[in-house]
């Protein structure tokens, strides 16, 4: 395993991703959470230090734990983290160069462990920079392996003692040797095999969650997404019907997915659960209501009110379970820091109620979410589960602005349906992050037959985006909206006009509402 030490960079986690690809296991701590004796127990064989946004040129900017350069353990410090690196082994950073930003050439002047097998003496290879600062002095020990005309220490190495640093980034794919010269560091200086697999994390898993609960009973806010979903079957292979899973359906899902939740948890991998319809007290409370925060708030509230209730039927439980990830749990160092403007106030289905006196079990909380995916399918859990694009904790309600109903929902239900058929069928469900319809609060003009309607207007929405911060609106060839459109107003009595969302994010958001 290997220890990365955040120093704020945007690219952190994709540190640990291309690690965890190689099959190397790896975790992030924000650099001032690293006290040795953690590390220590952590047992790390190498250690990462990431690119962060500061300047070791400025007084208080922040710097490795001095002992970690007494532990006798491989370092890679990449950009801020070769800096640091540097000059904390005694050499000198200045600030005031030339800036290098995206694609650079690096001339490879030496070998090392690093290059071994990729980059070649004399050869120019591309490489992503993102630095203001330099070193200018090399710290006693260290040479010089690749250089570019910004950084005359693009890439170097003490052999030695194990240490590297780069001033560019090879965990971007922009970088690309990047993942080989990564596996270089851990697999070629620190030792590790990359016998990390998913079968493995399991078995490990299953074992810990075990642990942990003994004979006490665990309750799961089940949510029909991937990650209740994979969470719930895992704990229950680890406990069986210790586990009971809760799904509170607001009736604001797709078509078929309540049964769908239903039949695979229960059916198919016997699972406890209990299925409240609660859609009467959602939709009734929901009635009249018009402000997508008001929506959210009613929503968030009603869900904890009747898990809550559901749970006190049961009689209560040990422990709650929840499908935390990894990206969750990384405590961000980033340097913005100030008070940040809420956009929407998310609300997470499984999420934990305040007050309740429960321990927590989060079997996901080291996985990022493809690998919860792959989890998953290792699990036998279908794969339109656990392929399935994100959806809301609201539902439907924050895809319907103005007020939500009964009958307004099961429109857009058969207007999403008819959309993600064609989606499907066309072979674009994988390529798109997100799609779904919304129904807008309009009625227009149309003409069917010789006659002519005053029905409902729809927006179809897709997006392509790693993690839903930004995102861009799905290319569909005017073919394929075509089609969907057509059968739309064709086959959904009441909606007579589609138009097709062709904003990114920023500026629009990925939800409507
Ligand atoms: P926005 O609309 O903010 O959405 O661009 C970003 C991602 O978050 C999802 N989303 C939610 N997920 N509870 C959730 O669990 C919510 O209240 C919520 N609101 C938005 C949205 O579907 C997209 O994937």
């Amino acid at each position: 395993r290997i220890l990365i030490l955040d120093f704020g960079s945007q690219v952190t986690q994709l540190i640990a991703r291309r690690l965890r690809e190689s099959g190397v296991y790896c975790e992030v701590w924000p650099f001032n959470a690293a006290a040795p004796e953690r590390i220590h127990a952590f047992a790390p064989k190498g250690l990462i230090f990431s690119g962060g946004p500061a300047s070791v040129t400025e007084g208080a900017s922040p710097r490795a734990p001095q002992e970690v350069f007494e532990m006798g353990l491989p370092i890679l410090g990449i950009c801020y983290g070769q800096q640091t690196m540097a000059t904390q082994l005694g050499g000198t950073v200045e600030g005031g160069h030339a800036a290098e930003f995206g694609r650079a050439v690096v001339t490879v002047t030496g070998e090392c462990t690093l290059t071994q097998g990729l980059w070649a003496k004399g050869a120019t290879e591309t490489v992503w920079m993102s630095h203001g600062d330099r070193i200018t002095v090399l710290p006693p020990g260290f040479r010089v392996v690749a250089e570019s005309e910004g950084a005359p220490f693009a890439l170097i190495a003490d052999e030695s003692r194990h240490y590297y640093g780069t001033m560019f980034h090879p965990e971007v794919v922009h970088t690309p040797h990047g993942a080989a010269l990564l596996k270089n560091f851990t697999h070629g200086v620190c030792g590790c095999t990359g016998d990390w697999t998913m079968a493995g994390f399991r078995d490990e898993a299953i074992e810990r969650i075990r642990a942990k609960v003994g004979k006490g009973r665990v309750i799961c806010g089940l949510s029909g997404g991937v990650d209740s979903s994979v969470a719930a079957v895992l704990i229950h292979e680890a406990v069986g019907d210790q586990l009971t899973c809760i799904y509170v359906d607001h009736g604001l899902m797709r078509a078929n997915e309540s049964d769908q939740v239903v039949a695979t948890f229960r059916d198919r991998f016997n699972i406890k659960l209990i299925h409240r319809d609660a859609s009467d007290l959602f939709l009734g409370q929901l009635s009249g209501v018009t402000d997508p925060e008001q929506k959210r708030k009613i929503i968030g509230r009603l869900f904890i009110e009747v898990f809550e209730e559901e749970q006190n039927k049961l009689g209560g439980a040990d422990f709650l379970a929840q499908g935390t990830l990894y990206p969750d749990v990384i405590e961000s160092v980033s340097a913005t820091g100030g008070p940040s403007v809420t956009i929407k106030s998310h609300h997470n289905v499984g999420g934990l109620p305040e007050g309740m006196r429960m321990q927590l079990v989060e079997p996901l909380r080291d996985l990022f979410k493809d690998e919860v995916r792959a989890l998953g399918r290792e699990l036998g859990i279908p794969e339109e589960i656990v392929g399935r694009h994100p959806f809301p904790g609201p539902g439907l309600a924050i895809r319907i602005p103005g007020e939500v109903t009964r009958e307004k929902a099961d429109l857009l239900r058969k207007v999403d349906s008819i959309y993600l058929e064609e989606i499907r069928a066309a072979g674009l469900y994988d390529a798109i992050w997100q799609a779904f319809a919304v129904l807008l609060p309009v009625r227009t003009v149309g003409v069917m037959g010789d006659g002519r309607t005053y029905d409902m207007a729809c927006a179809l929405r897709a997006v392509t985006s790693t993690d839903g911060m930004t995102a861009e609106f799905y290319p569909y060839d005017m073919g394929f909206l075509g089609r969907v459109a057509n059968r739309i107003v064709n086959e959904v009595r009441g909606v007579n006009r589609v138009t097709y969302d062709i904003t990114s994010k920023p500026p629009g958001t990925i939800e409507w509402e």
